[in-house]
């Protein structure tokens, strides 16, 4: 587990140190939202006192500073997944993102739009509203691993326009081979959304590697402010994309009768920005950057393992992520008989942060897994072995308690 220096990792996030109901906080909510290093925090407070201007639109000193910075910005998270900076279009987060391509991808009456029972609220519900234009919107099913149905991929409905799928499931930590799917949509003509949101804070993530049209992601989950997400948009997509919102800075030109529209991301930058955020997520990068996403990655992997294989000495715990064919570091399980909000209550009152319900997977945990909730527990690089076993004994205490 030497991928990674923990201890030394840990100085840079001052809220691991918080005591909470009187015992050090452990926090096992990333898949909520990460928490965020000094380096982030301190960056922010520095744009304001130092680079604060409305980008793009003034000519002076400090509108300058902040335009170059707003690039910067987007040039560090381009790299960061191996896209182009003009590819890169802020929002607010991965749910905006993918919002956003609901909005703009022209779809007709009759087209196909697919998604999965994998996933999260944010890309399940832009598409069902399509069922407003008569749009049809087809469901990949699962397996009893909670692995997707990769047959369904090889045989798409006629009429497949786009292929929306998460990477990561937030729920059962299923991670899907979005190459492959990426690869079978194409063949049959159809464009393909990932879901990103679990994936690109924990794993190395390169889009022209997976060839998808759009790549949807959040700030807040990779050490980055709350309120900037990314949209990632494949430039040689042929589809003519409409607009999103429109205002200042997303047109060329425009008079009473005429608008000549800005290409990407500008099109769908329009108003005024989230500057302080990008300025922030870009900070975050470098953070995921030194640290490397690599070992990031192998160091979770072993976490994970070590979670898992901690996990089968529980009594009275029925666990349903982790039995997929590849999967990552959640952990989503329930005291049998004891609903998931009162477990997460109790571990809460240990300083246990996890969360419980639905995961806003609602298809997912209740239709699927039947269930009426379940309680989450997610990891970041920050998280330490020594903070399993408190949780592993903690949840051990509830169950011989509780469960049956
Ligand atoms: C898989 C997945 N997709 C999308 C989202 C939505 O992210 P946000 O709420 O930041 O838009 C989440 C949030 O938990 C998620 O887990």
């Amino acid at each position: 587990m030497n991928y990674i220096e923990t201890e030394k990792i840990r100085e840079d996030f001052p809220i691991l140190n918080k005591m909470v109901n009187g015992n050090p906080l452990i926090y096992l909510d990333n898949a909520a939202t990460s928490q965020r290093p000094r380096q982030v925090i301190e960056g922010i407070k520095y744009f304001y006192e130092n680079l604060n201007a409305n980008p793009i639109r003034s000519i002076h000193y400090l509108a300058e500073q902040a335009t170059l910075e707003y690039a910067k910005a987007r040039e560090k998270i381009a790299n960061f997944i191996g896209a182009l900076p003009e590819e890169i279009v802020f929002v607010r987060n991965a749910t905006e993102a993918i919002n956003l391509v609901s909005f703009v991808l022209p779809f007709k009456e009759g087209e196909h739009v697919s998604t999965s029972y994998l996933e999260h609220h944010s890309n399940l519900l832009p598409w069902l509203r399509l069922r407003e234009k008569g749009v049809v919107v087809d469901i990949a099913g699962i397996d009893e691993n909670y692995d997707i149905d990769m047959d369904y991929y090889k045989h798409l409905p006629t009429n497949t326009k786009l292929v929306a799928l998460t990477h990561v499931s937030n729920v059962t930590g299923t991670t899907n081979d979005v190459k492959e799917v990426t690869r079978l949509a194409h063949e049959q003509g159809a464009l393909v959304l990932i879901d990103a949101a679990q994936s690109i804070p924990h794993m190395p993530f390169d889009v022209k590697d997976i060839n998808a049209d759009f790549v949807a992601f959040s700030g807040h989950k990779m050490l980055g402010p709350f309120g900037i997400g990314v949209l990632y948009i494949n430039k040689n997509i042929e589809e003519n994309l409409k607009p999103f919102l429109t205002g200042g800075e997303m047109i060329k030109d425009v008079n009473i009768n005429k608008i000549v529209y800005e290409d990407a991301p500008n099109l769908f930058e329009a108003g005024t920005q989230n500057i302080e955020g990008a300025y922030g997520l870009g900070l975050a990068v470098d953070y995921l950057n030194r640290i490397g996403m690599q070992n990031i990655q192998k160091y979770e992997e072993e976490l994970t393992k070590y979670l898992y294989e901690k996990a089968e000495e529980l009594r009275n715990v029925e666990v349903y992520s982790g039995k997929s064919k590849k999967f990552s570091g959640v952990f989503s399980f329930n005291v049998k008989g004891f609903h998931s909000h009162d477990t997460a209550y109790f571990l809460d009152r240990k300083g246990i942060a996890v969360r419980s319900g639905f995961h806003c997977a609602q298809p997912l945990v209740e239709d699927r897994l039947k269930l009426d909730g379940a309680v989450r527990a997610s990891i970041y690089f920050y998280n330490t072995k020594e903070e399993i076993d408190k949780f592993m004994e903690e949840l051990n205490n509830i169950a011989v308690k509780y469960g049956r």
